[in-house]
């Protein structure tokens, strides 16, 4: 058993373990020590993409009670003792106060699931907020709490509503509201939507999930981008589809590899995700690019989904194209919504337009109807701003332009991590965040949640690391520039300094 991979797979077989029984096995053994692991551990022990540190490893030598040497690979011989005891009894069976109890797993669809944008890192971070520690958090993109404010106006209109609000609406959302984004939608020219292809959403969120239940069977093959917003890989994963990650090339300006995705079509594939603008790299797709991604949709027959909810966030004078209006002859849903636009993430409003060619996908929609009703309806106050916050002026442009809290954050940013010896980014042109690439041979880094972890630990600083957006090499991570200039200058000045002595 050559790899760590293999060993862990093997004892886990011998002893009929699942990745939930492990993770809870280490929480465990663990309790002393405060060490834990994640699904997204998990997955990547088992991928073989990395192997667990020292302090883990030992935890989880203890946890599956074998040799720790055997399980580092140090040992050739077998690794399990007399002490095998009946561990799959353990895990289910815990005694409280002389009674036998049994305990309470979650289902095995969530064993593949990652969502690391709040995972472990950021279970070690609340850690130390609860011993009294003061740590910036650059890990969210939630704007209300860097001082971002909902426009006046939206909160007027929802206060003025409200208890116009009391009731269930229709389940794909407000009449008023919907006519808003269907003539938003017509402004971004997407092709042959009526009122009945627009469903109102608790956030973009509620409707990515959505979508993937109705779409996806055990097998059926989703192209994904790589990084992605990991969302998108989480609810895939949980619908019982198989996520192929397509490569974004930071060479290229993180635009999608479109020899790349092509190469990784099967018969299987149903559908491509694009996340434009994209988070976590900023990029913004040109039309060429997307006139592509349209041609090979067309080409094998596929379906195309576009997170937009960055759409209202493009700085440099650049034009925000939507894929959807490229491809009247093909099936498109297209995403959008307030959070990050309007700066109400918490009052979850987002939505979905379905475009093209509605007649190929008539079971689809019946199957998202289903899906709709069963949910009842989103959040009616929020529905009831919708179309006060897409008409008249958008006060966002106040940030995007030079001299504007998002715009000048940005420009900071950026320059500042490419002035850090062994870090260089790629200038973002939308949304509000930065994937700056590590030079993983000056620091020696092979774990990226390790670097984000000892970043946290020593300069009280929470980044994502890369891995956490479905990125397969240690070598990156995502900044969230959302603070102001003087709490970024303070974090710049803080990751500088960890590395100029950092190894791993
Ligand atoms: C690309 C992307 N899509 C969707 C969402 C979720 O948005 P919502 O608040 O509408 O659920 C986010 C949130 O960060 C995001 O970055």
């Amino acid at each position: 058993m050559d790899t760590f991979s293999n060993r862990l797979k093997a004892i886990m077989a011998e002893k009929n373990l699942k990745q939930i029984d492990v993770i809870r096995l280490v929480e465990s053994a663990g309790k002393e020590s405060g060490i834990k692991i994640g699904k997204s551990h998990m997955s990547q022990y088992i991928s073989g993409k990395t192997v667990p540190r020292q302090d883990i490893m030992s935890v989880l030598a203890k946890a599956l009670e074998v040799d720790e040497k055997w399980l580092k690979g140090e040992l050739s011989s077998a690794p399990v003792g007399d002490s095998e005891k009946n561990i799959s009894e353990k895990i289910k069976i815990s005694e409280a106060g002389g009674r036998t109890m049994k305990e309470f797993k979650k289902s095995c669809k969530l064993d593949n699931v990652l969502y690391d944008v709040r995972g472990p890192v950021v279970d070690e971070a609340n850690r130390m907020i609860d011993a009294g520690m003061n740590i910036l958090k650059l890990n969210i993109g939630n704007p209300a709490p860097f001082g971002f404010s909902t426009p006046e106006e939206v909160i007027f209109d929802m206060r003025q509503q409200l208890t116009e609000c009391e009731g269930y609406s229709d389940s794909k959302g407000l009449f008023a509201a919907r006519k808003a984004i269907m003539q938003y939608s017509q402004l971004k020219n997407l092709p042959n939507v009526e009122i009945s292809d627009i469903y109102t959403g608790n956030g973009v969120s509620e409707l990515i999930n959505l979508c993937m239940q109705a779409l996806l069977d055990e097998g059926d093959e989703i192209l994904i981008p790589s990084p992605d917003y990991p969302l998108w890989t989480a609810t895939a994963t949980l619908a019982g589809g198989k996520v192929v990650h397509y490569i974004c090339d930071e060479e290229s300006e993180w635009y999608p590899d479109l020899q790349d995705m092509e190469k990784k079509i099967t018969d299987r594939t149903k559908a491509i995700v694009i996340i434009n603008p994209n988070n976590p790299t900023g990029a913004l797709y040109p039309k060429e690019v997307l006139e592509k991604i349209v041609e090979l949709a067309r080409r094998h027959h596929l379906m195309i989904f576009s997170d937009e909810i960055y759409d209202r966030l493009v700085m440099d004078d650049y034009e925000h194209v939507s894929i959807a209006s490229l491809a009247p002859d093909l099936f498109c849903v297209t995403f959008s919504g307030l959070s990050k636009s309007h700066m109400i993430a918490g009052f979850r409003i987002g939505w979905m337009v379905l475009s093209g060619n509605k007649a190929i996908a008539k079971d689809y929609i019946e199957g998202l109807n289903m899906l709709s009703n069963m949910r009842l309806c989103s959040n009616v106050p929020a529905q009831s701003i919708v179309q006060t916050a897409l008409g008249g002026y958008q006060s966002v442009k106040n940030y995007i332009v030079p001299g504007g809290r998002i715009y000048e954050q940005r420009e900071y940013v950026y320059k500042a991590l490419n002035e850090i010896p062994g870090i260089s980014a790629v200038k973002p042109k939308a949304a509000f965040y930065i994937f700056p690439k590590i030079d993983v041979k000056k620091f020696n880094i092979t774990n990226d949640e390790q670097f984000a972890v000892d970043f946290l630990r020593e300069k009280k600083v929470l980044i994502v690391q890369g891995s956490g957006f479905n990125w397969n090499k240690p070598d990156h991570f995502r900044v969230v520039y959302l603070p102001r200039i003087e709490v970024l200058e303070d974090a710049m000045k803080k990751l500088g300094e960890f590395m100029s002595s950092y190894k791993q």
